[in-house]
């Protein structure tokens, strides 16, 4: 077991109607005024930013808006948030929306605390030392930023999606509704579950011993999060999946599955370039390279591919672990493929050229300085190949 240090100061109202708390917890911090931040409208069309201002109001807050937060969120909106802000006096940045929306808000979070470049902190020039406040009212359960200590930014120049962790940025409340995801689209809603999945996932495999308590919570997460998926399928307007779903997300990234354990990590970093230079959206990235990864790396800790065969997929154990991996891999596709979610570059409608393969493979290894995985090193021919299979 592994020496951790597990932090989570995020205050969690979790459950129906409770965006209608946001003005007081607001207030809670003693902050004034609110920077709104929102995506590209579902929180409008919903309703849900009327109620969130009434609670605004209801608090005695004052606030200034800002919409348009993209899927992979753009720096260019955050530089115009951090001008906001200054130009406002905004001290408290409540995010309304999904991980675009909050990691939009945690980067001007940076920005407006800090004199600099806030892409210092993303490129690895520098790191953060204040932050202002943040909360979020959370309309997917996916990418879990919620809870989490990163965000993850786009570079209009040069297309560089690139993540920043720092527990200074962590929020200081979440607001969870799950009757709010009920409006979400089903490929939206498959890949939110994809990108919950693999956050415990990428602290899972990893070659040395776990924790026997910290493997099992992770076990009954990722079974949780495959059952309440399928029922979303079938029914979008199921409140108890809603819900399973959604606090699973944040669990899934709080660092709770990881503790005490590994973590490798190379499936995002793979997609945060897909996402980049081709603007997919994060889960199904996420399925489409995960099973090239797996088959290229399983042979280096097969034990532990067996064990999620058996303790996740409900596979029987074979008597050679490298075939129940291989048989576990498989099944961890085809799950994919029930979803909706693709398995391959081809499914996510992603044609690299050879050139843009090179050039997924250096920018990946350049994100990483030169490699990184613990499963196994993996280096810039390696992530190439990988992008290729
Ligand atoms: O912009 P709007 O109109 O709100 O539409 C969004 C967006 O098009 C829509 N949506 C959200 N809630 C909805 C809804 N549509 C209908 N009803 C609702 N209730 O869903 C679309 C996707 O939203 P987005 O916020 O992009 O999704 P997600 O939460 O998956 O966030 C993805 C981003 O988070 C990053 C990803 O890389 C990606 O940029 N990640 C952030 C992490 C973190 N901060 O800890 C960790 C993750 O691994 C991930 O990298
Ligand atoms: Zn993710």
């Amino acid at each position: 077991m592994n020496n951790f240090t597990y932090y989570t100061p995020t205050k969690v109202v979790f459950g129906r109607g409770s965006e209608g708390q946001t003005g007081a917890l607001v207030r809670e911090r003693g902050c004034k005024k609110v920077l709104l931040h929102y995506g590209g409208g579902s929180a409008v069309r919903s309703g849900l930013l009327d109620r969130v201002k009434d609670s605004l109001r209801e608090a005695g807050l004052e606030w200034t808006e800002l919409g348009g937060a993209l899927p992979n969120p753009r720096l260019s909106l955050v530089r115009e948030g951090v001008d906001l802000c200054r130009r406002e006096g905004v001290d408290f940045l409540l995010a309304v929306g999904g991980g675009s929306v909050i990691d939009s808000a945690k980067a001007m979070a940076y920005g407006v605390a800090e004199e600099g470049d806030v892409w210092d902190l993303y490129c690895g020039k520098r790191q953060a030392r204040a932050a202002l406040p943040v909360g979020a009212v959370l309309t997917i359960a996916a990418a879990g930023s919620e809870m989490s200590d990163s965000s993850v930014i786009t570079n209009e120049d040069g297309w560089i999606k690139r993540g920043y962790s720092s527990d200074l940025c962590r929020p200081v409340f979440a607001v969870m509704n799950p009757e709010l995801t009920m409006t979400l689209p089903v490929y939206q809603t498959a890949c939110g579950c994809t990108d919950i999945l693999m956050h415990t996932m990428e602290r899972y495999f990893h070659p040395e011993a776990g924790m026997a308590l910290t493997d099992s919570l992770a076990e009954a997460l990722m079974r949780t999060v495959m059952e309440s998926a399928r029922v979303l399928t079938k029914e979008p307007e199921n409140y108890e999946a809603r819900a399973e779903v959604m606090w699973a997300g944040s669990l899934s990234h709080n660092g709770l599955t990881g503790c005490g354990a590994g973590g490798d990590w190379m499936t995002h970093k793979l997609e945060h370039e897909l996402g980049g230079l081709y603007d997919v959206a994060h889960g199904a990235g996420l399925a489409a390279v995960w099973g090239s990864w797996a088959r290229y790396v399983y042979r280096f800790c097969p034990e532990r591919f067996a064990r999620f065969a058996v303790h996740v997929l409900g596979l029987p154990a074979g008597a050679d672990a490298e075939e129940t991996a291989l048989r576990g891999i498989g099944a961890m596709e085809d799950f994919y493929r029930e979803l909706g979610m693709p398995t391959s570059l081809r499914e996510l409608g992603v044609a690299p050229t050879e050139a843009e393969l090179a050039l997924l493979a250096r920018k990946c290894a350049a994100a990483c300085r030169g490699g990184g995985g613990a499963v196994r090193r993996l280096e810039e021919a390696d992530l190439a190949a990988i992008y290729r299979m």
